[in-house]
């Protein structure tokens, strides 16, 4: 995603920031990340996880809250970042059906977000449309972390994602990452495919024809020399693959529900599927699954999507402490 131009100044790259890193910054997009910020909230997130193994909660950020706005369904980002802040002894303002909130009698972003940072130190959103993070962060004083807009970005998924892809192999660079599934709709793709490229990778985009990677962003990559590959099967890709990253087929963003039925079951990953991957390998999936991958692949030590999302807790421990400039 590209940001607005007036909010560009406040997304330099973190190692250009004079403040602590994140402190007091909006998390927006992965655009504003560099290696270097990764590596350090990897770093944070790895002490989080050694403390809550350890210790199971701290005062950090006792006497912070959280407001935790969430416009489309969640289980992991909404239920998460509440744990994280939880865990890090501060309080959370949960609103998961925005239905039963003033938005129902028709209350804007903005003044929601105003209401919202009355009471709150950071707020975390979730909407459906792509850009209202920014437009969140334009009218808000607090730090906004993006939760996820529409099919935009879900940054904090892509943070868990490279973590997960670090804890997983040992390392990035020199990997081969193939994103499979919808690859139009899913914001997660969106946000991986471009964090990745501060990496040396290669990606592979397999999909059906109507869900291919958007083209903005495949020529965004291309710029930058990221190697990339499109394909509509796997069975080219396989023996390549250090990485498989699958994706649900996104109904709520078909305005044609005969056209998500057309797709809806192009990819199933079995045991069968995974007997032709290398033995050492991380088949991944930002959760909800609903039957891209069968229940019978949870015991292949290659499926880490379970320990992927409980690397989400860290990954956002670390991002909480460090915006309320506690890291
Ligand atoms: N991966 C992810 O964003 O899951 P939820 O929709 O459950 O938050």
């Amino acid at each position: 995603m590209s940001l607005p131009v007036h909010l560009q100044s406040r997304y330099l790259p973190l190692g250009d920031q004079r403040t602590g890193r994140l402190y007091g910054q909006d998390v927006l997009s992965v655009s504003q990340f560099c290696r270097d910020d990764l590596e350090y909230i990897f770093g944070v997130a790895e002490a989080m996880r050694t403390m809550v193994a350890h210790i199971g909660t701290v005062d950090l950020l006792k006497g912070k809250i959280l407001a935790n706005l969430f416009y489309e369904p969640s289980t992991r980002t909404s239920s998460s970042f509440a744990a994280a802040m939880e865990r890090l002894g501060g309080s959370v303002i949960q609103i998961n059906e925005v239905r039963y909130s003033s938005v129902a009698k028709g209350e804007s972003l903005p003044d929601t977000i105003r209401t919202l940072e009355s009471y709150a130190d950071v707020i975390v959103l979730r909407h459906p449309e792509t850009g209202s993070a920014a437009i969140a962060a334009q009218h808000g004083r607090k730090p906004i972390i993006n939760a996820g807009d529409g099919i935009g970005e879900h940054p904090t998924q892509a943070l868990l994602d490279l973590f997960t892809i670090r804890e997983e192999l040992g390392t990035i660079d020199g990997l081969t990452v193939t994103m499979l599934g919808d690859l139009r709709y899913g914001r997660t793709v969106h946000s991986l495919a471009r964090l990745l490229s501060l990496y040396n990778v290669r990606l592979n985009y397999v999909a059906p024809e109507i869900l291919r990677m958007p083209a903005e962003l495949l020529e965004q990559l291309n710029a930058k020399g990221v190697h990339q590959a499109e394909y509509d099967t796997l069975d080219p890709v396989m023996a390549e693959t250090d990485v498989l990253y699958v994706t649900r087929v996104q109904k709520e963003r078909f305005a044609d529900i005969s056209a998500y039925d057309a797709v809806k079951g192009a990819y199933v990953i079995t045991p069968e599927t995974m007997a032709r991957f290398p033995s050492r390998m991380a088949l991944m999936h930002p959760l909800p699954r609903v039957g891209e991958i069968a229940p019978e692949v949870d015991s292949d030590p290659r499926a880490a999507y379970f320990r992927q999302m409980e690397f989400g807790l860290y990954v956002r421990m670390a991002l909480l402490a460090m915006v309320l400039g506690k890291a």
